[in-house]
């Protein structure tokens, strides 16, 4: 696998697109990576579709769907991505930069099976269908709670009372319109003033990669959070993302600025505050994902 790597890793320093032709990964399933197999005469090294997925995505690539070349083999596109992200917008107004024009509106996560999974652990750990008040910080659009509304009967749904923030004025006009019942309640406003709309007490608090924001004060926010917002039975789930979305594609590793490469440290970091602070208040807390990284805190 190295010297295939770096092969195509040099290939790609001139060229957007590389093919090669492989052992039809199908017709070795449940062998490990490596195995040597031998098909009408010919030696082959076994490697999965997984495989050649990771592999494309460790060169910043998309794989294309295989074609068939003969009754053993198979023929892999890889295609360079395009490095442009919207993470690079800045728009006028800085709270729109996750507003409806931006590019950040194209991206729906739960659609991405990474992203869905571990969400909905993270709603079943808390259990979401037993609360009665629950508030997303960063909602935006409001995907995070068109998931509840998916998941739960609507009864139950209407039941529980939700309220989403977000500074961004044009996502919370399109969460508006999305959900029309009396239970849903949307407010545009800087979360750092969380207290000036006097909310009260909720018993989920769901914040999906929001505290990590630049006029975030994440440590001092968390605490206030916890102790002012959060009863003393609440749950909070916290969703860190491990990914950046580029060219139509969810992108394992968060980049940080100065760092060329996708790096944990920071994200780490911040996940072990989280933890530890929130053991310290007598929560137990979980912790799941892999593109999205979610720490679950449910009162013990
Ligand atoms: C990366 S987006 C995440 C949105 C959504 N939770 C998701 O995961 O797709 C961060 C969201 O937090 C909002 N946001 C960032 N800082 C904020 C602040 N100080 N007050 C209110 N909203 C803020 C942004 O407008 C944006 O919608």
């Amino acid at each position: 696998m190295l010297a295939v790597t770096n092969v195509l890793r040099e290939r790609l320093k001139e060229q957007t697109e590389v093919q090669f032709e492989v052992l039809n990964p199908d017709l070795c399933s449940g062998c490990y990576a490596g195995s040597e197999v031998s098909l009408s005469g010919r030696n082959y090294l076994y490697r999965s579709l997984r495989s050649w997925l990771d592999l494309a995505a460790n060169l910043n690539c998309r794989m294309m769907t295989p074609r068939i070349a003969s009754d053993e083999t198979v023929i892999l596109r890889f295609q360079k991505l395009e490095t442009y992200s919207f993470h690079q917008e800045n728009p006028e107004e800085r709270s729109e930069k996750y507003g409806t024009d931006s590019s950040f509106s194209a991206i729906n996560k739960n659609e991405e099976p990474a992203f869905l999974s571990a969400y909905l652990h993270a709603l079943d750990l808390a259990e979401t269908a037993t609360k009665k008040r629950v508030l997303n910080l960063g909602i935006n659009r409001g995907d995070e709670f068109a998931l509840i509304r998916e998941l739960l009967p609507k009864e139950s749904f209407e039941s529980i009372e939700f309220v989403g923030i977000d500074h961004s004025k044009s996502a919370i006009q399109e969460a508006e319109s999305r959900f029309e019942t009396p239970n849903m309640h949307f407010y545009s406003h800087d979360i750092n003033a969380l207290g000036e709309l006097e909310l009260g007490r909720f018993d989920l608090i769901i914040s999906i990669g929001t505290l990590q924001s630049p006029g975030i004060n994440y440590k001092p926010f968390l605490m206030e959070l916890v102790q002012n917002h959060l009863s003393d039975d609440g749950a909070l789930i916290l969703g860190f993302p491990n990914s950046r979305w580029i060219d139509g594609e969810m992108v394992y590793g968060a980049k940080m600025r100065n760092y060329r490469e996708s790096d944990l440290s920071l994200l780490l970091g911040d996940i072990d505050y989280a933890k530890r602070y929130l053991q310290q208040k007598k929560f137990s807390v979980r912790i799941s994902g892999k593109e999205y990284i979610f720490l679950t805190a449910v009162s013990r």
